[in-house]
């Protein structure tokens, strides 16, 4: 029977913009999720076009790995890290993402960090643009809604590409890139939310505008994706879509239909053109009942032919269910859908579905037959230091059952490459902006009062996850 290949990738995943910090230091502009302040579960983060005074923007220092780079690496070098997956800021290369010429002091910030993972053998995957776009992009082009941003990423991508040759090999190109079929993907990834001063769930609804947006951002993927595989024939491609699986509420023919549609626009509209290299028919009727006209320049679609994915990679938090009756969101605050009668829910409505990542993991290798990472899993949960450290178990129990599921769709016969729990360290939440959803084996002292010294602390799930790796994946007690 199959289990994890001798080689699978295990590791932690984290983007700049949680975690980094440093936000106007050494050169660095402003990107959305800079102009983005605290929120929490019940009290939604807004973007405010001018900073505030008096107002925490979380990003802006996050928990700090722009000085504390050295040490969070050393934390899992110690837990045997194969791999670890982060992100490029774009503004620290490129300030307001409109520039010539990149920012030097940025440029020398990940070579340091990609020299000090060499040191301990890590292998770093990472993503070109999460969550993160240039402030002055918006200011200027709306964000994605304009063809200009595909110049800015085609030159972003160049620039890291040669300057990182030979010290990265992983590449993702947009983080979760079908939030944008949703309104918040508005604000987290298309940047398209000029002049927009307020809460981010209020994010007017403009689809034309989104689907344009993400035609652009299609277009700007297969377009370093093919030049990639032309100049830098050692670099593998991937995309990162949400799979926010879902289930048809009953067997009622209706539910299922509605199921099939949510789960095509949610979930495969976006990496169907990433891995197949063109629109799936089933958008033609969506666009048509939305009175959507998406434009188009010559050689658009031979571009997206020329510029697909080697592997597939996707983030996996939780399932919901779709009815045809009830389509309210209760199923989480990014999600659509309504609660399984049978799952639970943590702290922030997500439920938790550990045979649903099995599932998934099958429906991709079915879809694409390519190779598949999960490179988001796990439980953003209230964490209480006690007797100087955090007692998670309810962390490991869902990462448990989550590995274990993995390691039966590799018994299905899913070619999976490997495993980047997010926000191993703690990070800022992306969905509510709060320090108080935690997800990491290390704890971070810094909280939503703007407190806290950054020091780290190893969770009860630090040295049970060091024994998931030196196991590879089979002491999971
Ligand atoms: C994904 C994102 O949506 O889920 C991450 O790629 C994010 O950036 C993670 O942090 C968990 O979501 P949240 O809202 O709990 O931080």
């Amino acid at each position: 029977m199959k289990t994890f290949k001798p080689d699978f990738l295990w590791g932690g995943a984290t983007a700049a913009n949680q975690y980094e910090g440093a936000w106007d230091v050494d050169g660095k502009g402003a990107s959305v999720s800079d102009h983005c302040t605290n929120g929490s579960h019940t009290s939604p983060k807004r973007v405010t076009p001018v900073f505030e005074e008096g107002t925490l923007y979380p990003s802006r220092v996050a928990t700090n790995f722009y000085h504390h780079y050295k040490e969070d690496i050393a934390l899992a070098a110690e837990m045997g890290f194969k791999v670890f997956r982060m992100s490029i800021n774009w503004t620290r290369i490129y300030p307001t993402g409109m520039e010539e010429t990149p920012n030097e002091k940025g440029l020398e910030f990940y070579d340091k960090v990609f020299d000090e993972l060499k040191k301990y053998n890590i292998e770093p995957l990472v993503t070109i643009s999460h969550y993160e776009i240039p402030y002055g992009l918006v200011e200027t082009y709306n964000g994605w809604y304009s063809r200009e941003t595909i110049d800015c990423f085609v030159r972003y991508c160049k620039t890291i590409f040669e300057r990182y040759k030979g010290k990265v090999k992983y590449w993702l190109t947009f983080n979760e890139i079908n939030s944008g079929t949703m309104p918040m993907g508005a604000v987290l990834s298309l940047g398209t939310i000029k002049g927009y001063n307020g809460p981010v769930n209020k994010v007017p609804d403009e689809k034309e505008v989104r689907y344009q947006a993400l035609h652009h951002q299609f277009v700007a993927s297969a377009m370093v994706i093919k030049y990639a595989h032309e100049n830098y024939p050692e670099y593998k491609l991937g995309n990162m879509s949400i799979l926010a699986t879902s289930y048809p509420l009953t067997c009622n023919p209706a539910d299922v239909v509605e199921n099939q549609k949510n789960a095509r626009m949610m979930n495969w509209f976006c990496s169907d053109v990433q891995a197949r290299g063109y629109y799936p028919s089933y958008m033609d009727r969506f666009f048509e009942e939305n009175n959507i006209t998406i434009k188009k320049e010559p050689g658009d679609d031979e571009i997206l032919k020329q510029g697909t994915i080697d592997f597939y990679t996707f983030s996996y938090y939780m399932s919901s269910c779709i009815s045809a009756e009830n389509k309210d969101s209760g199923a989480g605050n990014l999600i659509a859908g309504v609660p399984n009668p049978y799952l639970k829910a943590s702290d922030w409505g997500w439920q938790i579905d550990p045979e649903g990542l099995r599932y998934t993991l099958n429906e991709v290798w079915d879809r694409y037959q390519l190779p598949v990472m999960v490179v988001e899993n796990g439980l953003g949960a209230y964490d209480k230091l006690e007797d100087g450290t955090v007692h998670d178990s309810y962390r490991i129990d869902y990462l448990r059952q989550h590995i274990a599921q993995m390691e039966e769709a590799v018994k299905d016969g899913v070619d999976l490459m490997g495993y980047t729990p997010w926000g191993w360290i703690d990070v800022v939440s992306a969905s509510t902006g709060e320090y108080a959803k935690r997800y990491g084996f290390v704890y971070v002292n810094r909280d939503d009062n703007d407190q806290g010294d950054f020091s780290r602390i190893r969770k009860d799930s630090f040295f049970w996850y060091k024994k998931v790796i030196e196991s590879n994946g089979k002491d999971l007690d």
